[in-house]
């Protein structure tokens, strides 16, 4: 055969290895992404994607838009490729509960993603393929340490608990530092100080200190731009094209850095804690044989419940107590258990901050609604006292507003990536075992069907015609996720975003300097961001 022989010798050795390889490569993707379904179900649809890149170019640079479009196309549970790998998205109320309810046990994993592995040493709790007894043991954990220093109440205090305390000291901080910038310099960007009050709340429950707002290590780990979130996204390409991961100068490096930074930054407060704990441990020791000799009895009490400081003391005695195993059922490593207080630490004021962050923006674009907010906080509380958790119910404009600012930013628009933990049907759909879920909350909170008008902001469409909050409506605004991967810190968030802007806004009223625009533009990441702006003013309420 002669064109065979030309071709031949046409073609040089390396070239048909080449030929033959990208071959092979097409054929393995192919069959990678070709699964065995059973008879009555069907595979997801989707559109068609490249070879080896998949639809990164569809997704671009805001995924929660683009898959949105998609699934108008496509349905609620749709599949596409990124890189070679499948992921199903998962869009619309009912089909979210349906598979994070319903079908919780089915759902609740989490891909193993290569960016996973380098957050706290690959250690985290969420970010972490485990979903078995060790992450369900660890998540109780969290649940039970943050609660006993968040929305428990602190016995030595008049505050309704924890949480109320630390707010209104950071939001009293907060109110001073901005009246002092604008006398310095006449405008400031409030996400800087935000985030250090933020911070310290959350570290004031981890790790009993809060740091100043020009405190230089803190804020190399908390003022970030979106670091964290580009990377932890839904859809970060290097996740799924591994060659990207070695590229130089990438937003990995970066990241690779700022967890290192985090990492030594509470290490070495949880080595603090180990010292000072093994002290009152001796101390305590000395008081009971002190109240043996029936010196003081109220002390030896008062020591023994008392020297519990914060979390990470929890977290400790819990390993010394060996709590754990009452069940018998995991052991946990005492590294497992400690490492926890990383897990609340970095989802603690990354969230609350943007949540705050993101309402000041409204408030200053829409200067009516913050005039009503402060009309209402002017009738309910006045001016003499500070407000609590517990005025939360009289102030339901203030809540149409916190939802409002939820749904409206969608701040969070996909929640962590989750994968299936065994073959599965969802709507008749097959999803076998493994496969990477995104689960859009974007889509939720700005379908069409439920809403009406989603792109407009409006705080009203919450109250009802007695001005109540519309408890069934508010239920729709899906920003903590749902089912057995539920956000932990739902509660403290919801009432830390409502504590702080009720005490802010009691007190000081926010602008952008005139003539300035602000850029409301969201940044896409795990969490979205706005461009800072530099042009707040705050002016103290004339009473
Ligand atoms: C407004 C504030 C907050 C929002 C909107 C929020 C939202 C979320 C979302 C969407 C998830 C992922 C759910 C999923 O993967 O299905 C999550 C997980 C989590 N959140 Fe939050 N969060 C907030 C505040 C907090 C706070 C204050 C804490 C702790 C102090 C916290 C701790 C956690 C933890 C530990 C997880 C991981 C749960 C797991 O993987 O099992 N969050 N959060
Ligand atoms: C905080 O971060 C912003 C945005 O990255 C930056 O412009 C600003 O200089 C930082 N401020 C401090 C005090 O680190
Ligand atoms: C990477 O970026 C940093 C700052 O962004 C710079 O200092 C450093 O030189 C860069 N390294 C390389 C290899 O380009
Ligand atoms: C032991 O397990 C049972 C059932 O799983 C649970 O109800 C109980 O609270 C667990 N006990 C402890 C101390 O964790």
């Amino acid at each position: 055969m002669p064109s065979l022989y030309g071709l031949l010798t046409f073609l040089s050795a390396t070239e048909l290895l080449l030929a033959i390889t990208t071959f092979c490569l097409g054929f393995w993707v192919v069959r990678a992404t070709r699964t065995n379904v059973p008879k009555g179900l069907k595979t997801p649809p989707g559109p068609w994607g490249w070879p080896l890149i998949g639809h990164i170019l569809t997704l671009g640079k805001n995924p929660h838009l683009s898959l949105a479009t998609l699934s108008k196309q496509y349905g609620d549970v749709l599949q596409i490729r990124i890189g070679s790998t499948p992921v199903v998205v998962l869009s619309g109320l009912d089909t979210i509960r349906q598979a994070l309810v319903r079908q919780g046990d089915d759902f609740k994993g989490r891909p193993d993603l290569y960016s996973f592995n380098l957050i706290i040493n690959g250690q985290s709790m969420t970010f972490n393929p485990d979903s078995g007894p060790v992450w369900a043991a660890r998540r109780r954990l969290a649940q039970n340490a943050l609660k006993s220093f968040s929305i428990a109440s602190d016995p030595d205090s008049s505050s309704s608990c924890y949480l109320e305390e630390h707010v209104s000291k950071e939001a009293e901080y907060l109110i001073i530092k901005f009246q002092k910038l604008m006398a310095e310099v006449g405008h400031f960007d409030p996400y800087r100080y935000l985030v250090v009050s933020v911070a310290n709340v959350i570290c004031a429950m981890c790790f009993g200190r809060r740091y100043d707002h020009d405190n230089q290590e803190l804020l190399s780990i908390v003022n970030l731009s979106n670091e964290f979130g580009e990377v932890t996204a839904s859809g970060f390409p290097a996740d799924f094209i591994p060659v990207l991961r070695y590229l130089p100068n990438s937003s990995l490096d970066v990241f690779k850095d700022l967890n290192k930074k985090v990492y030594s930054f509470m290490q070495k407060l949880i080595k603090e804690h180990y010292r000072t704990f093994e002290k009152v441990e001796a101390v305590e020791e000395q008081v009971v044989v002190g109240s043996r000799l029936g010196l003081c009895l109220t002390l030896c009490s008062f020591a023994s419940q008392g020297h519990i400081r914060d979390i990470t003391d929890s977290l400790i005695e819990h390993c010394q107590d060996k709590k754990l195993d009452e069940n018998a059922s995991v052991q946990l490593s005492e590294d497992k258990v400690v490492s926890v207080v990383f897990d609340l630490f970095g989802a603690g004021f990354d969230t609350v901050t943007t949540a705050i962050s993101w309402s000041l923006m409204y408030l200053v674009t829409n200067p009516r609604v913050q005039r009503k907010i402060q009309e209402e906080l002017d009738t309910v509380i006045g001016r003499n006292r500070r407000p609590r958790l517990s005025d939360r119910p009289q102030l339901p404009y203030l809540e149409a507003f916190i939802l409002e600012t939820f749904r409206h930013s969608s701040f969070i628009p996909f929640t962590i990536p989750h994968s299936t933990t065994r073959d599965t049907n969802l709507c008749g759909f097959y999803i076998p075992k493994g496969r990477c879920v995104f689960v859009s909350q974007w889509h939720i909170n700005h379908d069409q069907e439920l809403w009406g008008d989603p792109n407009n902001f409006r705080p009203e469409r919450f109250l009802t015609s007695s001005g109540t909050v519309d408890k069934v409506l508010s239920e729709k605004v899906i920003l903590f996720g749902l089912g057995k991967r539920k956000c932990v810190g739902e509660t403290i968030g919801r009432w830390e975003v409502f504590l702080f802007l009720a005490m802010l806004l009691q007190q000081i009223e926010f602008s952008v300097s005139p003539g300035e625009k602000v850029d409301m533009t969201p940044i896409y990441g795990l969490t979205l961001k706005h461009a800072r702006c530099e042009h707040f003013q705050v002016q103290m309420r004339s009473s």
